[in-house]
């Protein structure tokens, strides 16, 4: 695990565009991508760089169930506007929130995946560990499947909506299994309200108590924080 500590958010941010734009230029075709406030200012940075992601594929770890596609916090309309509309992929992938089946389409993302291993999974991380959409206690084998958000992460989330109760009770992530599947992965926690939850990354035993401890168990992840936080 590499640890880099920066002093400033804009920093962080420039560290990761140009860290996306020099995998692209060494050939990675497929990557992972992810939601949230963390990755706002890594999308306008991208957005404002001449990266081309053209001959690329792209993967989103989630999407809410039961958004309708216009709605303007449905992960589809998030990526549109924070990237894909300015940076065209060759094929953008996000799992299909309003599919009747959900558990089959989840099953049909799994099969998408491993068609195209991913070579850089960009991720998150929620205060209580949480990455993609997989909550404490998510068995480490799960692949992408249907989660009932925790109150929590409801709570946390709410501030994109008018209110909690427009909030989804559920969604669609790639699992665990799916993550570890990465070549690499980069992982971006910003701002003190993460700092329980990487510090659980860079001490902490490995434990579905905390889901981002499972990172410990991969060969290449890159984190990227402007909390100060020391290896034990
Ligand atoms: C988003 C995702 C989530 C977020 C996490 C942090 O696609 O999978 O795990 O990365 O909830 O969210 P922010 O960045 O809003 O703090």
């Amino acid at each position: 695990l590499q640890l880099k500590t920066f002093e400033s958010v804009d920093e962080l941010y420039d560290f990761a565009a140009q860290f996306l734009q020099q995998k692209v230029k060494e050939g990675a075709k497929t990557f992972g991508l992810a939601t949230g406030g963390t990755m706002q200012p890594l999308y306008k940075n991208l957005r404002q760089s001449d990266v081309d992601f053209s001959n690329c594929t792209s993967f989103n770890l989630d999407e809410y169930i039961g958004l309708p596609i216009e709605h303007p916090e449905s992960y589809f309309t998030y990526m549109q506007k924070e990237l894909f509309e300015h940076k065209p992929f060759s094929k953008n992938y996000l799992p299909n929130g309003l599919a009747e089946d959900a558990d089959a389409e989840a099953a049909h993302y799994n099969e998408l995946l491993a068609q195209h291993p991913v070579d850089v999974q960009l991720l998150g991380v929620g205060e209580n560990g949480h990455i993609g959409f997989n909550e404490p206690g998510t068995p480490f084998s799960e692949k992408t499947h249907v989660v009932t958000l925790t109150a929590s992460t409801r709570e946390a989330n709410a501030r994109f909506f008018n209110s909690i109760d427009e909030v989804p009770e559920k969604a669609i992530t790639m699992g665990i299994a799916n993550i570890l599947q990465a070549k690499e992965v980069l992982l971006i926690a910003v701002g003190e309200k993460k700092r329980a939850a990487l510090e659980s990354l860079v001490r902490g035993e490995v434990s579905v108590d905390s889901p981002i401890t499972v990172l410990q168990q991969h060969a290449n992840v890159v984190v990227l924080t402007d909390l100060n936080i020391s290896l034990a």
